[in-house]
């Protein structure tokens, strides 16, 4: 294996089943997968697929029943509890549909949370996240709830809390779920941008063909494993219309 300091995350024949009752569920059957720091790839599969289970054991949240993973270099299927605790607070970012913004907070005490985590000191803490809301084009808005926010800006809000820690690997379970065209989009091409300034590997899962047109590389995860697609040719299948640019489209202003 090539220990390659441009590599972000390696999946080797990576095994997940669930028990389900007397049953067992074979959702991950020897995925393989090597992203490296900068690319932002799409993943992409029918749902119950195993995208999130995925996203799960990269992150850190669940492990594999066989196989291994890496980190940023730390083979994270051996790590006990606390390390693996650790491993999510230092390497991983995410990003979900619904941004789970803490509603009593404002938007730079949500991006303050990480690294109040992590005994990050007070003030190094607050100019960091000014920073980071100014990168996501929302610092204008530091001082508001989440409740008073637009989805777009809650968005741009959870982005920025999901890169508070300096991540490796970005991973987002369909993030733009919510969002109309124009805006997932405008959330999309600020996390790559972001994602290749700072050199942070991305894996999006998503069902947005405007998403995965904007990626580096876009897998299929199909029968427990994943494959290389072409742009388009999932959406064709699904029925999507992946010519159709997003002015063809509805697109409500954001408010
Ligand atoms: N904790 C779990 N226990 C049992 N089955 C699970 C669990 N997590 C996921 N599954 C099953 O694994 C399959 C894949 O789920 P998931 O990864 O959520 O798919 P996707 O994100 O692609 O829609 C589904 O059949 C789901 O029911
Ligand atoms: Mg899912």
């Amino acid at each position: 294996m090539n220990s390659d300091d441009d590599i972000a995350v390696v999946c080797i024949d990576v095994f997940r089943e669930f028990q389900d009752g007397t049953r067992v569920i074979k959702v991950l059957r020897g995925t393989n997968l090597t992203v490296r720091k900068g690319d932002f790839i799409a993943i992409v599969g029918a749902s119950g697929s195993g995208k999130t289970t995925l996203l799960n054991l990269i992150g850190g949240l669940d492990k594999p029943t066989s196989g291994t993973i890496l980190v940023d270099d730390i083979d994270i299927t051996t790590l006990n509890d606390d390390q693996m605790s650790e491993m999510r607070r230092h390497k991983v970012g995410v990003l979900f549909q619904d941004q789970h913004l803490l509603p009593i907070f404002t938007a730079l005490e949500n991006v303050e949370v990480p690294m109040l985590l992590d005994d990050v000191r007070v003030e190094k803490r607050h100019k960091k996240a000014i920073e980071l809301l100014k990168a996501v084009g929302v610092e204008h808005r530091a001082h508001h709830m989440p409740h008073e926010l637009s989805g777009g800006m809650r968005s741009r809000v959870a982005l920025a809390r999901a890169l508070a820690n300096d991540p490796a690997v970005l991973l987002c379970d369909e993030p733009t779920g919510d969002l109309d065209h124009k805006t997932g989009g405008e959330i999309i091409s600020l996390m790559k941008n972001l994602a290749k300034k700072e050199r942070r590997a991305v894996l999006v899962v998503t069902h947005d063909p405007e998403v995965a047109r904007m990626a580096d590389k876009i897998l299929l995860l199909r029968d427990g494993v994943l494959v290389e697609e072409l742009v388009g040719a999932f959406f064709q299948v699904s029925g999507v219309d992946v010519e159709a640019g997003p002015k063809d489209r509805d697109t409500p202003v954001e408010g």
